[in-house]
């Protein structure tokens, strides 16, 4: 009998803020006590979208529109949900995903324009699903550039918008813990990666069903 408690959880923040190994650890303590956790990833997390994601995250800054970016992201999100996301949380798995609509909502909706009416839009109509709980991890955006541009991965066609584009990411995700505080969580990434997993655990306890 699938579970019927499975736990949708989004890790959210800017480049560089350490996501991909919070997430990790938090879907690995969730098997650990005893759950089934699936941990996956936006842009990608289902074959189609990782195609997507290629698109995405690879050439120049200037690529694509604000505009076009939101459709291409929110085909890949939905590739993913129908493919990845849904299928697990029917079989009673707890998802774990490094990013998802918020990050839209930020990256697209609130850094080059406002275009928040249109993602908000769009989402409704094709996505129209939230994560039960979203960790948004808090950090100086100088230091966690630094950190993502040494990865030198090939994929940062984001974090080569420089600085101040990250200062009004850090600021958008900070509004959206505020507009919507049931389901987002800010939490302080200016620290040790193990303070963090501990903040995440904690947050993570209360909503453990
Ligand atoms: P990600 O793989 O999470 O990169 P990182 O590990 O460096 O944080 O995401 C790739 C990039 O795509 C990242 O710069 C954020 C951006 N992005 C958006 O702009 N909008 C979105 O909806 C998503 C999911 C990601």
């Amino acid at each position: 009998m699938p579970r019927s408690n499975a736990l949708f959880i989004s890790l959210e923040g800017i480049d560089g803020s350490g996501k991909s190994t919070q997430a990790r650890r938090l879907a690995d303590w969730l098997t650990a006590q005893g759950r089934d956790a699936v941990l996956t990833r936006e842009p990608g997390g289902a074959p189609g979208a990782e195609e997507i994601r290629h698109l995405l995250v690879q050439g120049d800054p200037e690529r694509w529109s604000p505009e076009t970016e939101i459709l291409l992201f929110t085909a890949a999100r939905r590739d993913h949900l129908e493919r990845t996301i849904r299928p697990a949380l029917e079989a009673g798995r707890d998802v774990v995903t490094d990013r998802f609509a918020d990050s839209t909502r930020v990256y697209q909706g609130a850094t080059r324009g406002d275009l928040r009416a249109l993602v908000d839009t769009i989402h409704s109509a094709a996505i129209a699903t939230e994560p039960d709980l979203t960790l948004i991890l808090d950090m100086d955006p100088e230091i966690a550039l630094t950190r993502g541009l040494a990865r030198n991965s090939g994929e940062d066609r984001f974090e080569d918008f420089g600085l101040p584009f990250q200062q009004k990411l850090r600021a958008g995700f900070q509004a959206l813990a505020a507009e919507q505080p049931h389901r987002c969580h800010l939490i302080d990434a200016d620290t040790t990666p193990d303070a963090i997993t501990q903040a995440i655990i904690a947050r993570v306890t209360r909503h453990l069903r």
